[in-house]
């Protein structure tokens, strides 16, 4: 059975360009930089493990479970699992694949508009002459109007969220080929070359205090202490890392490669867009941000500032910088809105499998879901922004960002490999492939992946997941502020339970195979 949809990728350059956009993000250019700088070289060994045992076998079996459902009618995971795995439970974990997508999404455009309001702000020198860390970490928490009042509120700040929310719905709402791929197709070569001119700027700035530019990036390319690669902890953030960056665990691959056609490349495209993501992450935003702090600050100080937190070396540190390099103020608009094509591009796929699920699944007009979608993310992003200041990010982040995708890509991995079966995996991965996977990789994607996560789901469970239930080292005055963030997600789960069982009872695509399977049954 095949099922046409109505929508689909209207060219294969726009479909590796939205499938590159989708991963490169704000994990590229903030995250991966941040955590390289934290732990050092030592930090690029498993993460390329990780790349080639976890993050490009999960790419490609998203692809293939994405393109499989969809040639069923379902662009969402509760579909696409049911159509892997006959047994009730399936369309049920793949709820997963709507939620989680959906809640990083919730948080995700908020930051995305602090790049767009950095832009705007550096283009028009705003912060001109504040040019210490410590100052420009007092601009950023008054950018987020986080001054001790009940309210974290900045009017000036809150327009760019909106401009940005618009912009989001507008896209994804104009739906794959008239929306989505349009956006991509523009916006990802426009990031590639403002990413080349920042990378060719940095590499050419002179020495400075006995420092050169080699300097720093030796800081993520030399490794300098082997011993740190028996600590767990460097393990755990680099394959954390690699989902991250790669947006593989959520959905949202599953959701674009849905629109493949049946006998529409995989194996090579999905390598593709592992490929320019890694370019985009190692290669420019490896260039970018950490060389030039270790050039200006010094490879001591650039660790400590990068262990102050994701936005301490894109937000702080790299302003600071702008303000002594010639012409500062251009590359540093030009840093900003890097960041924010980054942003849009993976942004616009978080709320595309909510949005297929109310078409394909409740049988929504796309206005109808367009505006339920629109409404209720914007609800559910004002506590966000207003109690920005009790942690309601950072405790979403956890539970669906962290924790919840290597749930989704543990699972995901078991249910492809051992229930569907890597024999029939790796048959639907290869129809119509333009590149013969090596054989290896089928016993990496049988034995390996699954194992790899299994444990480090595991290792979750061990390390910090009863704190973290527990709310321990949280102040008691944030903490209902926690409980609001875990029940804004329980909402969504709840409506998502509701809307399965209320999909798989009246919709005649389920109905009729559930009579007949009844008929066949009965003698
Ligand atoms: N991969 C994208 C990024 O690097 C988007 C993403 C965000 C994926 C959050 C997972 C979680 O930013």
């Amino acid at each position: 059975m095949n099922i046409r949809r109505p929508d689909g990728w209207a060219t294969r350059f726009g479909l590796i360009m939205a499938m590159a956009g989708n991963a490169i993000g704000l994990g590229n250019f903030l995250r991966f930089p941040g955590k390289a700088a934290q732990f050092g070289g030592a930090f690029m060994v498993p993460y390329l493990l990780a790349m080639v045992l976890l993050g490009i076998p999960l790419m490609w079996m998203e692809w293939t479970i994405g393109r499989h459902g969809g040639g069923f009618g379902h662009g969402s995971t509760p579909g696409m699992f049911h159509r892997l795995w006959r047994h009730p439970v399936a369309k049920y974990l793949g709820i997963f694949g709507v939620l989680l997508p959906a809640m990083v999404g919730v948080y995700y455009i908020y930051i995305e508009s602090w790049s767009l309001g950095y832009a705007w702000q550096t283009m028009t020198g705003a912060y001109w002459g504040q040019t210490s860390n410590e100052e420009m970490e007092a601009v950023f928490s008054n950018y987020l109007g986080m001054n001790g009042g009940l309210f974290s509120f900045n009017p000036h700040s809150y327009l760019f969220f909106l401009a940005t929310f618009a912009i989001n719905i507008f896209v994804f709402g104009r739906g794959i080929s008239k929306g989505i791929e349009i956006v991509a197709k523009y916006c990802m070569p426009t990031l590639l070359v403002i990413g080349i001119v920042l990378a060719v700027r940095v590499l050419t700035l002179p020495p400075m205090d006995g420092r050169t530019i080699g300097d720093g990036l030796a800081q993520i390319w030399r490794v300098s202490d082997w011993g740190a690669l028996l600590k767990s902890d460097v393990w755990i953030a680099a394959t954390g890392q690699v989902f991250f960056t790669l947006s593989v665990g959520l959905g949202m691959i599953h959701t674009y490669a849905s629109y493949l056609k049946k006998r529409h490349d995989i194996t090579l495209s999905g390598l593709a867009s592992c490929g320019t993501n890694e370019f985009a992450e190692v290669i420019l935003g490896g260039t970018i941000a950490i060389p030039a702090a270790v050039l200006f600050f010094g490879a001591a100080q650039a660790q400590t500032i990068a262990k102050g937190g994701t936005f301490s070396l894109g937000f702080f540190a790299l302003p600071v910088i702008f303000q002594q390099m010639p012409a500062g103020q251009i590359f540093g608009t030009l840093w900003f809105l890097l960041l924010f094509l980054a942003g849009l591009t993976s942004s616009m796929a978080m709320f595309t499998p909510l949005l297929v699920f109310l078409e394909d699944e409740l049988r929504l007009t796309r206005r109808q879901g367009v505006t339920l979608v629109g409404v209720s993310v914007f609800l559910m992003m004002q506590p966000i922004i207003l109690f920005m200041h009790h942690g309601m990010v950072d405790e979403i982040d956890y539970w669906v960002g962290d924790f919840g995708l290597v749930l989704f890509a543990a699972i995901e991995t078991v249910v492809f490999a051992w229930i569907f079966g890597m024999a029939r995996g790796w048959k639907e991965m290869h129809l119509g492939a333009d590149l013969q996977v090596p054989r290896i990789f089928y016993y990496i994607m049988k034995y390996v992946t699954p194992t790899f996560m299994i444990l480090l789901l595991a290792w979750y469970a061990y390390d910090g997941l009863v704190a973290r239930v527990l709310m321990r080292g949280v102040a008691a005055e944030s903490q209902p502020y926690r409980w609001l963030a875990r029940l804004i997600i329980a909402g969504m789960a709840g409506f998502l339970v509701w809307g399965v069982r209320f999909a798989w009872k009246t919709h005649p695509k389920f109905f009729e195979e559930a009579s007949r399977a009844r008929e066949e049954e009965e003698p």
